[in-house]
């Protein structure tokens, strides 16, 4: 047997799931205060299919390329000066410090300060989960949103990966929730202790009216869109709260909902109407201008995941090798929460 090689799912060029095609390399060899994670789950996201289809978005590296912002996996070997985490301990982290990612592969090296230690008994698939959307998720309601016990909140996008984080973390706050999406994702949405409302077929601005009577006190809104946006303003109660935080809309409306939802948001900041719409980093760049909070706030989202407070929904575990029918399957909608890549290693763990 020859010395181990390293899979990756490589971008070749850009435009549809059929171009992620799978490259053997060398093992990369982990950097001074780099470890080197075998993989055994990485995330998928709506964010990686942006920089699949289109060139020329800002950050974009040069081909070939490889995507994946969050990964859970096995300390393989710790570069020189790195000692946090003994080889076979789990870890969990995000890819940022590569770029645009990194994490659909079996090996990758990462800043030991991007990787948070997984207790014992989770299973990787449902940990790599928190690191983007549960992440997200906390920064979004709790950082930027302010939502405190007893608020109401409406969560758009609920049946999504984002959204069913939302709904698990606003529940564990204690908040009354209402969550929009399509008929058949209705019976989750409940599950997960929020009021479904059907995005496709109902004007949420009055079902809204009709069940609070004043509006809710924080929108949570993954979509985004011009109309959309004031829209989600007026089911804000006065003192509310507008938390914007994606562009779920680019599949439909293409990526001018990206500079049209920020012009929005901004007109928004200006209207004299006892409402805000606070500036919203990426949870990444939030991440990186904060890591004690990152640190601290997915190690205690762990122990809430090892704890059974919290528990993912995983859309499918997906092969790497197949990451071409992940991306299909997030292209093609009505899944419901998080599409997961998994390696040769998670199987035989
Ligand atoms: N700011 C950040 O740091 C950050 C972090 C993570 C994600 N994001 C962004 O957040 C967005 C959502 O990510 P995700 O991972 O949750 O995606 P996702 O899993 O694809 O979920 C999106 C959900 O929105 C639903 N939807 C589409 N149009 C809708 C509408 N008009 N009203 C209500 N629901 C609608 C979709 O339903 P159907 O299946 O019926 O289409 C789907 O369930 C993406 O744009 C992503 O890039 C931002």
């Amino acid at each position: 047997m020859g010395p181990i090689k390293n899979h990756r799912v490589v971008v070749t060029e850009h435009g549809g799931p059929e171009v992620l095609q799978l490259a053997e390399e060398e093992l990369p060899e982990p950097r001074a205060g780099e470890v080197r994670v075998q993989v055994l789950a990485a995330g998928v996201s709506a964010f990686d299919l942006i920089y699949r289809r289109w060139a020329h978005l800002p950050g974009s590296p040069k081909l070939p390329f490889t995507l994946g912002e969050d990964v859970v996996g096995i300390v393989d070997e710790n570069g020189p000066g790195a000692t946090t985490f003994e080889d076979g301990q789990m870890v969990a982290g995000g890819t940022w410090a590569l770029g645009v990612g990194g994490g659909y592969a079996e090996y990758l090296c990462l800043p030991e300060a991007e990787l948070v230690a997984v207790p014992g008994g989770v299973d990787p698939a449902e940990a790599v989960c928190l690191v983007v959307n549960y992440l997200t998720a906390h920064q979004h309601l709790h950082d930027i949103g302010s939502a405190r016990s007893g608020e109401r909140i409406l969560v758009h996008g609920a049946a999504g990966g984002v959204g069913t984080a939302v709904l698990q973390l606003g529940k564990l706050a204690g908040l009354e929730m209402f969550g929009t999406a399509a008929r058949d994702q209705h019976d989750l949405v409940s599950s997960l202790g929020a009021t479904p409302i059907d995005y496709q077929t109902e004007d949420f601005v009055a079902r809204i009216q009709a069940l609070t009577g004043d509006g809710v006190d924080v929108v949570i809104d993954p979509i985004g869109g011009a109309k959309h946006l004031w829209r989600c303003n007026r089911a804000l109660r006065r003192g509310g709260r507008l938390v914007w935080l994606g562009s779920a809309a680019v599949d439909k409306q293409g990526l001018r909902v990206a500079p049209l939802s920020m012009a929005m948001t901004f007109l928004l900041r200006l209207l004299p109407d006892g409402k805000r719409a606070p500036r919203c980093p990426t949870m990444a760049k939030y991440a990186q201008a904060h890591p004690n909070w990152y640190r601290t706030t997915l190690t205690e989202l762990l122990d809430a995941l090892a704890t059974h407070q919290l528990e993912p929904v995983i859309a499918q575990r997906i092969p790497l090798v197949e990451a071409a029918k992940a991306h299909e399957l997030l292209e093609r909608g009505g899944h419901t929460g998080k599409v997961v890549l998994t390696t040769n290693a998670y199987q035989n763990a």
